[in-house]
């Protein structure tokens, strides 16, 4: 098993997913890594575990290092199972290691293993001295849990945030500057929409936390580590954080006889001819995922769906579901369809858009059956009217 030294003394011990395609729902083309990080010092300080399955290749990482019955403490920064898989496990090998781990962290980890463990809680700002080092603890609440807090290294200015700043990548490439940028890019886009975008407010607290530290290093808990690209994730987590987003439209549909599709194409005529990119996404054929990825970057959304069986269709509904839970702020939606009687389910998706406090300046159009010509003309200037809004 590769181990790889990010710092003097302090080693990558984690695991790779390559297999992994599902993350509570989240498509995950590419795997993951659970990254665990071990630092030897007067005390033996393991950072994170891994997901319960990969514990024999925590295990044999750490033997290449160290005797991990010698691990004199396990930082827990957060509770959720893909970091905390191994510890009852781990802990059989090492029963006297302190668990060191947030007032909310103890909690769960106890209401997760049902086990005392050997805890010593940590309140944001306590420090923790192993030998040559001291760890900082600064608790960042909700990214991803309740209980998440980062530690820090000043004298190795490395900071170890756990969820914060991941990536769902698998790769036996350890750092950023092994990986093409735009990669990088694209699959922390997707981890921040999936996982983050709802704790907006928050990622901001923790930014402003984080503001002053020196640091030249950020080894998150998934993916790739940062060395070099640093400026850039800060970059694009504070524009995140702010739910900014691009001038661009995203139009998101599905279709039972085609009229709903045309409208869609209708409207992607229109806006493009108003200067505005669009990005078709057809329900059928994206994973909402991968959906949620562009509407973190997309100033305006269009939601399209015809009615059955009185209303929006299950892809839809199935969406919209996901896309409330994740709270995108800031963006201008607008909604259309079609239908043959009832026709419900505009209005119902109206109501999710209204609920979500996104600007609608034009009204929806739900069109009988089949749309003719006029209407697609009147659809397609629908469109221009939408995309001259946005670049007002
Ligand atoms: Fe990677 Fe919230 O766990």
């Amino acid at each position: 098993m590769n181990i790889v030294e990010i710092k003097p003394d302090i080693y990558w011990v984690g695991g790779i997913d390559w297999d992994i395609r599902n993350f509570h729902g989240y498509l995950t083309q590419r795997g993951t890594t659970y990254n665990a990080y071990l630092i030897i010092d007067k005390k033996i300080t393991l950072v994170d575990t891994v997901k319960h399955y990969l514990f024999d290749e925590l295990l044999s990482r750490i033997k290449e290092i160290v005797d991990p019955s010698k691990i004199d403490y396990i930082i827990s920064n957060h509770v959720e199972m893909d970091h905390t898989g191994s510890l009852p496990k781990l802990l059989q090998i090492c029963p006297n290691a302190k668990v060191i781990t947030s007032t909310r962290g103890e909690k769960g980890l106890k209401r997760h293993y049902k086990k005392d463990w050997n805890f010593k809680v940590v309140q944001s700002g306590d420090t923790l001295n192993i030998g040559k080092r001291t760890l900082h603890f600064v608790h960042i609440p909700m990214v991803h849990w309740p209980d998440s807090m980062v530690t820090y290294i000043p004298s190795d200015k490395l900071l170890l945030p756990n969820d914060a700043f991941g990536q769902h990548i698998a790769s036996s490439e350890r750092f950023d500057d092994e990986l093409e940028w735009g990669t990088l890019q694209e699959e922390a886009a997707k981890y921040y929409a999936n996982i983050v975008m709802p704790y907006g407010d928050q990622v901001k607290k923790a930014l402003a936390a984080l503001d002053g530290l020196d640091i030249d290093m950020i080894a998150p808990s998934h993916g790739i580590i940062w060395r070099s690209y640093i400026p850039q994730i800060l970059k694009e987590y504070q524009k995140w954080a702010a739910y900014e987003s691009d001038d661009k439209a995203l139009i998101v549909y599905d279709s039972m006889w085609g009229s709903t599709e045309k409208m869609a194409y209708a409207l992607q005529d229109g806006l493009e001819e108003s200067g505005i990119p669009v990005t078709m996404r057809n329900l059928r054929t994206n994973h909402i995922s991968d959906i949620i990825t562009d509407v973190l970057t997309s100033k305006m959304i269009l939601l399209g769906s015809p009615t059955l069986n009185n209303t929006m269709l299950p892809t839809m509904g199935k969406f919209l579901t996901y896309l409330k839970g994740l709270r995108p702020k800031n963006r201008i939606g607008f909604v259309f369809g079609s239908y043959g009687w009832g026709g419900q389910a505009v209005g119902e998706i109206v109501k999710i858009v209204k609920d979500l406090s996104w600007d609608t300046p034009v009204d929806s159009v739900n069109l009988n059956y089949v749309p003719d010509e006029k209407e697609l003309v009147d659809v397609k200037k629908t469109g221009e009217k939408l995309g001259k809004y946005l670049k007002k």
